[in-house]
């Protein structure tokens, strides 16, 4: 999920469904969240469709072009994680598999979602340690830009990052305090979660590397992150949560952690500051 909309299309208006007003708006309704109707299938639950060939063909060109882009600008953690998840370009992974070998590494498992998520169920999966996530990928008219969710952004994206125990626990907290938030708290998590789960970076000793899912599985984004083009500051959760961000342009400002440690402490804080745990 790189950005919630606040339009619900659950909620019909004027006889018009969220989808017919967004449509007449000229928003994507791939964009518009959705809630779930029942429970979403997690792990060995979950059947994976038939890939057609344009399918496989997609998903090898978007993952060969972003690890030709990484070297140098991924962190560790993720790069590791690509690795240990066994990703390749040769296949789609299944996320039944995944799931199992995620479980394995963190506790984390997957379930197969059909779409953008509307929050409430977005941060009840996560608060349990469940990653929704796609298994549809984008078009080959959508290459190089797609508004909407996919499999490539979800599970290149996010996953690999997920067998990262410190980050992982990071996430769940996340979710168990989404859960909790109301008003402007909502708004400040929405920015905690841009510019660390999407749009994050990390200081290794070797330099400053990206661990964001929105950077890591975007061509545009990857060069622009460490070019020296973005000012990046150093992470403080009260900085990030009074920060605004860019939807729909390259992102002129981010912030760099000093390691997925500082995140949890310096978000437990916040979160107990806020009443949120
Ligand atoms: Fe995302």
């Amino acid at each position: 999920m790189k950005n919630a909309s606040k339009l619900d299309a659950s909620v019909a208006e004027n006889g018009q469904t969220a989808y017919e007003r967004a449509a007449e708006d000229g928003i994507d309704p791939r964009c518009i969240p959705v809630r779930l109707d029942g429970p979403a299938p997690v792990g060995d639950e979950i059947i994976s469709p038939d890939y057609s060939e344009e399918d496989r063909s997609n998903w090898k060109f978007l993952f060969n072009r972003q690890m030709d882009l990484l070297p140098g600008r991924a962190g560790d953690a993720f790069v590791n994680g690509v690795e240990s998840l066994g990703m390749t370009a040769d296949k789609i992974p299944s996320l039944a598999d995944m799931s199992a070998q995620m479980e394995t590494a963190t506790g984390w498992r997957l379930a197969r979602i059909p779409g953008l998520l509307h929050e409430k169920d977005f941060f009840s999966l996560i608060s349990n340690r469940i990653f929704p996530s796609t298994d549809y990928i984008r078009g080959t008219d959508e290459l190089d830009y797609t508004p909407a969710p996919d499999c490539f952004h979800d599970m290149f994206g996010h996953m690999p990052m997920l067998t990262e125990p410190a980050f992982a626990d990071y996430y769940q907290h996340f979710g168990q305090a989404a859960m909790n938030a109301t008003g402007q708290q909502r708004v400040q998590l929405e920015r905690m979660h841009w510019f660390t789960v999407e749009f994050g970076l990390v200081r290794q000793t070797n330099g400053l590397r990206i661990f964001g899912a929105g950077i890591l599985s975007s061509k545009g984004e990857v060069a622009h992150a460490v070019s020296g083009k973005a000012e990046v500051l150093p992470f403080s959760a009260e900085r990030v949560v009074d920060q605004e961000y860019e939807v729909w342009n390259l992102q002129p400002r981010l912030f760099a952690l000093e390691s997925f440690d500082q995140l949890v402490s310096e978000f437990k804080n916040w979160t107990l500051t806020q009443g949120l745990v």
